[in-house]
C-alpha cells in the first residue's frame, strides 16, 4: 500500500514508488515567472508563459505519453545504458515486475527529490529539481553512486529536449517552427534560439534565448554535443530508446558550433569515470531563458557551482516557507501537515494562474474575476500588508451597470476592454469583493476604506453585458467619464452598492436574480434567458445585511449622518412598493442603466446613511422572505431543502422528477451561510445532503444528484460524465464553503465532518492519488483532479483561522471563538494556531484542561505573554494591547 509519510511539521513527506501512478504532478517555480510541473519520472514541462515553453507543454494525458522529459543517461561499460529518471523502455517494461527499481520521492515545498536503485546496474541516483528565486531557470542535480562491490566505467549524459516556443505550436505549425531555430553550442551547453515566434501575436523577431547548461562537480564543462534530436535518437530511435545512447556513440558536435532548423536537445556528454565502490559523483545542470547566449556563459560562472546550488536550495527552501506563516497544531499531526500544503496553494494560483499545471490545459494565464477576490480572501489570513492597494486597484474593475471586467491584465489593477459583440456576464461576480473587503475591515479595523475613490471600468459593453455603447471608443480609454470628460471617482462603498444594488433588480419571472452566463458554477452556462440562481440571490441578500453593519460602523466611527453617492444611483433606492413585480424591477434597472450608457453626469448626492441601512434591510428581508416562502421544498420522501435554481424555461430544478430526486448542494449553501435559513431548516438541509449527497467514497458531499438528463436549458455540466468535475463531483470549493457556512452558524461537527470526510480522502494516497493538498474535485474513481490550483485552498485556510480556530478579526480587535471539538486536542490538551494578525506574530493556544467537547467548554481565562488578560464576554482582544 503506498502512503504518504510526513517527516517534520512543515510538509516535508516521502512516498515510494511514486511512478506507479500515471497522473502525478508536482510545481516547482519562482517568482519571477519560471513555472514548471514534474512527474516521479521528471516529465512535466518549464515556461513562463503561453509563448515561452521551454520544454514541451503537458496535458494530464501526456504525462504518461510524452516521451520528452527532462532524462540523464548513464552508459555503463560491459552492461547497458541506464536512465536515472527511470524513462528507458527497459527499465519501463519492469515497472509491473518483481525486477522494478527500487524508487522514493522526497518532496518539501517546491523543492522534488527522487531517489532510484538500480540493482541490475550496481547505481543509485538522486536527482534535485528546484527553480532558484531570482534566475530564470530550473536547476537539477544529479548525483550518482555506485552502490556494487566493483568499480564501475561509465558514460554520462544529460538530455533535456528543447521545444523553444509558444504551446500554440505544439501541433499547429510544430515542423515550421522547428525550421526557425538556430542552435549553438558553448562551453558549457546548448543554445536555441528562434529567428521568430509564430503563434497568436502573429509572425515577430523572437527576443527569447533557450538553453541547458551542466558542469559536472569538479566544474568540468561537457565534452561534447548531439543537439539535433533526429542524430540524438537515430533512425529508429526515440527518446526512451535513443540509438546514440544505447549503442554509446560518441557525440561529435564541440562547443562553438552551430545549426540552423531542426527540433533541438540539450544532449550534453560528459567525461568517462571510474567510480568506486560507495564513490559518488555529481553533475548539476540549468535550463531556462536569458536574453543572450551571453546570459548563458555567465550563468555557468555564477550559478554551476556545488556550493551555490546548496545555497541556493537552502535560499529557496526558506523564501517559501517564509511565505506560509500559519501554523497548526491539532491532535492530528497528518492534518496539520497537509494544511501546511493547503496554505501553499493560494500562492502556487498566484504564480501559475488557472493554466498553467497538466490538469490546467484552458485558458492562456491570468485569472479570472472570480479568483482575483478568493486569492485576497487568503492573502487575508497570511501576509495582510499588501491587501489593502490591491483590494482597491481591483474595484477599478467594476462597471457602473454592476457587472465588471473579465479580462483581467498582467499588472495590478489592470482590466482589458472586451470588445466581443456577445459578452458574458456571471450574475455571482458582483458577491465576492465585498466578502473579501468585510473580511480585510473586519481583519484591520480600516473601516475607512469604504470612503476611499476608486474610478469605474467603462469598455463597449453597456447593461450588464446585453447592449453596447457605440460612443465609446478604445481612444477614451478604459474609466468611466463625466459629461466634461472627467474621470469619474466614486467611493469604495459606492462600488459595492452598485453591484448589489444592480443585481436586486436584475431578476427573472420568478423573481429571483437571473442566472445569465452562469453563477460561480461556470458550468451552469445554458440558461441564459430564463434562468434564475436562488443560490446567489441568497449570498446578495447576505451580503446587504452585513453592508448594513458596516455602514452603521461608518456612522458611529466618523460622526457622520450622509454618504455621497452618485445622483443616478438614487433610482435604485427606495422602491420598496414593487419588490413583488419583477417587470417593475426590470424596468427601473433599464432606467438606471440607460442614464449610465455612455457617461454620467458626475454629479453627487447625500443619502442618510439610516434611510440607507432601512433601505438595504428592507430588501435584504425581502429576498429572504420571497426565498422561503417561494424556494423551500420538501419531497416525497420527506426531506427539505432549497431550490437553488430555475432552468431556461422558469422551471424548479430540484425536488423530485421522474428520473428521481434533483437536489444541489450551492443552494444550501448560501441560504446558510446568509441567514436565510432557521437553525430549524439547517437541520433539515443537513438530513436531505446526508441522503442525497454524501458519498465517503469519493470525499463527501456531491455538487448534485443525477440528473440523469443532458439538461441543454441549464448548462453544459449535464453534458459531463456524473460524478465529474461540475456535475455531483465532490468539488471541494462549495464543499468547503458549504463547511463554512455550516461553522458559521454553529453547526460545528456538521462542519467539521465535511472537511473530515475530503481531508481524510485527499490524504488517503491510495485512492486519491495526488500529493498532500486540495485538488479542485474528487472524480467518481476517487482521485483528485486539477491538483493546487484551486479556489477551494483559500476557503479552507479561512474555515480553519476564523472558524475552526475561531480566530476573528472584529474591526481590528482580535476576537476568539474557537468550535474545535474535543477529538481536535492534543494529547495535552492544546490545539493550537500561529498566524499574523495586525502586523503582529501571534500563537494562539487553546488549553482545554477540562476535556469538554465544543458546546461544553467557553474561554475563562486568557493569556497574553504570561499575564492575564481582561476580556469582554465577547473574547476579544483590544487591538490596542
Ligand atoms: C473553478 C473555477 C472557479 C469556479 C468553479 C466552478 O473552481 O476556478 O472560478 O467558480 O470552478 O465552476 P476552482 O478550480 O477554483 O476550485
Amino acid at each position: 500500500m503506498q502512503r504518504i509519510n510526513f517527516q517534520n511539521y512543515t510538509g516535508k513527506f516521502t512516498l515510494k514508488d511514486p511512478e506507479k501512478n500515471s497522473y502525478l504532478y508536482f510545481p516547482i517555480a519562482n517568482e519571477i515567472g519560471v513555472m514548471s510541473s514534474l512527474t516521479p519520472t521528471l516529465n512535466g514541462d518549464c515556461k513562463m508563459n503561453q509563448n515561452t515553453f521551454l520544454l514541451a507543454p503537458v496535458s494530464s494525458e501526456d504525462l504518461h505519453n510524452n516521451k520528452s522529459s527532462r532524462n540523464f543517461w548513464i552508459y555503463v561499460e560491459g552492461k547497458t545504458a541506464w536512465s536515472v529518471t527511470g524513462v528507458s523502455s527497459q527499465q519501463q517494461s519492469k515497472v509491473f515486475s518483481k525486477e522494478k527499481e527500487e524508487t522514493e520521492i522526497e518532496c518539501s515545498i517546491m523543492c522534488h527529490k527522487v531517489i532510484r536503485t538500480s540493482k541490475e546496474m550496481g547505481l543509485k541516483s538522486e536527482i534535485i529539481n528546484f527553480v532558484p528565486n531570482g534566475y530564470k531557470v530550473e536547476l537539477m542535480k544529479v548525483t550518482i553512486t555506485n552502490i556494487s562491490e566493483e568499480d564501475i566505467n561509465i558514460t554520462p549524459t544529460a538530455a533535456i529536449p528543447l521545444y523553444c516556443r509558444s504551446a500554440d505550436n505544439i501541433r499547429d505549425h510544430r515542423h515550421v517552427t522547428s525550421l526557425l531555430h538556430r542552435i549553438e553550442t558553448i562551453n558549457s551547453g546548448v543554445i536555441v534560439k528562434p529567428t521568430l515566434t509564430f503563434d497568436e501575436r502573429g509572425h515577430k523577431i523572437n527576443e527569447i534565448v533557450y538553453g541547458v547548461i551542466a558542469v559536472d562537480e569538479d566544474k568540468s564543462m561537457p565534452i561534447s554535443f548531439s543537439p539535433i534530436v533526429e542524430e540524438f535518437i537515430g533512425e529508429g530511435g526515440s527518446f526512451e530508446n535513443p540509438e546514440s545512447i544505447m549503442l554509446n556513440k560518441e557525440f561529435n558536435v564541440k562547443s562553438g558550433e552551430k545549426f540552423e532548423g531542426y527540433e533541438s536537445i540539450g544532449a550534453l556528454r560528459f567525461k568517462n569515470e571510474k567510480m568506486k565502490p560507495n564513490e559518488s559523483k555529481s553533475y548539476i545542470i540549468a535550463f531556462g531563458y536569458g536574453e543572450s547566449v551571453d546570459d548563458f556563459e555567465k550563468l555557468t560562472s555564477t550559478l554551476l557551482k556545488e556550493t551555490d546550488f546548496e545555497e541556493l536550495l537552502k535560499d529557496t527552501k526558506l523564501y517559501w516557507e517564509n511565505k506560509i506563516n500559519l501554523k497548526y497544531s491539532t491532535g492530528d499531526s497528518t492534518f496539520n501537515n497537509w494544511m501546511h500544503w493547503v496554505n501553499f496553494q493560494p500562492i502556487l494560483r498566484r504564480i501559475y494562474g488557472c493554466s498553467f499545471l497538466p490538469h490546467h490545459d484552458y485558458g492562456k494565464g491570468g485569472r479570472g474575476w472570480r479568483d482575483l477576490w478568493q486569492d485576497c480572501l487568503a492573502l487575508l489570513a497570511m501576509d495582510p500588508k499588501e491587501v489593502r492597494e490591491m483590494l482597491l486597484n481591483n474595484f477599478a474593475g467594476v462597471r457602473f451597470d454592476g457587472s465588471n471586467a473579465t479580462i483581467i491584465g498582467a499588472n495590478l489593477g489592470e482590466f482589458i476592454a472586451d470588445r466581443n459583440n456577445i459578452t458574458r456576464v456571471w450574475m455571482d461576480h458582483g458577491a465576492w469583493p465585498f466578502l473579501t473587503t468585510n473580511l480585510y475591515i473586519n481583519q484591520s479595523g480600516d473601516i475607512n476604506f469604504l470612503l476611499e475613490k476608486q474610478s469605474y471600468f467603462k469598455d463597449l459593453q453597456t447593461v450588464r453585458g446585453t447592449d453596447k455603447d457605440n460612443l465609446w471608443s478604445i481612444e477614451q480609454g478604459n474609466k468611466l467619464l463625466t459629461k466634461e470628460n472627467n474621470i469619474y471617482l466614486g467611493t469604495i462603498l459606492e462600488h459595492i452598492l452598485v453591484q448589489h444594488l444592480t443585481a436586486f433588480y436584475d431578476v427573472g419571472e420568478n423573481n429571483n436574480m437571473r442566472l445569465r452566463g452562469a453563477d460561480w458554477n461556470d458550468a451552469l452556462d445554458m440558461a441564459k434567458e430564463k434562468g434564475e440562481s436562488v443560490a446567489f440571490t441568497a449570498l446578495y441578500s447576505g451580503n446587504l445585511v452585513n453592508i448594513c453593519e458596516l455602514l452603521k460602523k461608518i456612522k458611529n466611527e466618523n460622526k457622520i449622518k450622509h454618504v455621497e453617492m452618485a445622483e443616478e444611483i438614487e433610482v435604485l433606492l427606495f422602491k420598496n412598493n414593487i419588490y413583488d413585480y419583477p417587470q417593475e424591477k426590470i424596468n427601473i434597472l433599464n432606467t438606471y442603466c440607460k442614464s449610465c450608457n455612455h457617461d454620467i453626469k458626475g454629479r453627487t448626492s447625500e443619502i442618510d446613511i439610516d434611510l440607507l441601512v432601512k433601505d438595504l434591510e428592507e430588501k435584504a428581508n425581502w429576498i429572504k422572505n420571497h426565498i422561503n416562502s417561494k424556494e423551500w421544498i420538501t419531497n416525497s420522501e420527506g426531506y427539505s431543502w432549497y431550490n437553488g435554481y430555475y432552468d431556461n424555461s422558469g422551471k424548479k430544478v430540484e425536488g423530485d422528477f421522474e428520473s428521481g430526486t434533483r437536489m444541489m448542494l450551492t443552494g444550501q449553501v448560501f441560504t446558510i451561510m446568509s441567514n436565510i435559513a432557521t437553525e430549524k431548516q439547517v437541520k433539515e438541509i443537513v438530513k436531505a445532503a446526508d441522503s442525497y449527497l454524501y458519498d465517503k467514497e469519493v470525499g463527501g458531499y456531491r455538487l448534485n444528484t443525477n440528473f440523469k438528463e443532458l439538461k441543454t436549458d441549464l448548462g453544459r455540466m449535464f453534458g459531463f460524465a456524473y460524478g465529474s468535475k461540475e456535475n455531483g463531483a465532490v468539488f471541494s470549493h462549495m464543499t468547503i464553503m458549504y463547511a463554512n457556512a455550516l461553522y458559521q452558524r454553529g453547526f460545528v461537527k456538521e462542519g467539521f465532518k465535511v472537511i473530515d470526510a475530503l481531508y481524510k480522502h485527499c490524504i488517503n494516497f491510495e485512492v486519491s492519488k495526488i500529493y498532500p493538498g486540495i485538488p479542485e474535485y474528487i472524480s467518481s474513481k476517487g482521485r483528485g483532479m486539477y491538483h493546487y490550483l484551486t479556489g477551494s485552498a483559500s476557503w479552507l485556510i479561512l474555515t480553519v483561522l476564523t472558524e475552526m480556530f475561531g480566530v476573528k478579526g472584529s474591526y481590528g480587535d482580535m476576537k476568539l471563538d474557537p468550535k474545535l471539538l474535543l477529538s481536535q486536542f492534543d494529547e495535552d490538551n492544546k490545539a493550537s494556531i500561529s498566524l499574523v494578525f495586525s502586523d503582529r506574530k501571534f500563537k494562539v493556544e487553546y488549553i482545554n484542561e477540562l476535556h469538554k467537547d465544543f458546546g461544553e467548554y467557553k474561554i475563562q481565562e486568557i493569556f497574553i505573554n504570561n499575564e492575564t488578560y481582561e476580556f469582554d464576554n465577547l473574547n476579544t482582544i483590544d487591538k490596542n494591547i
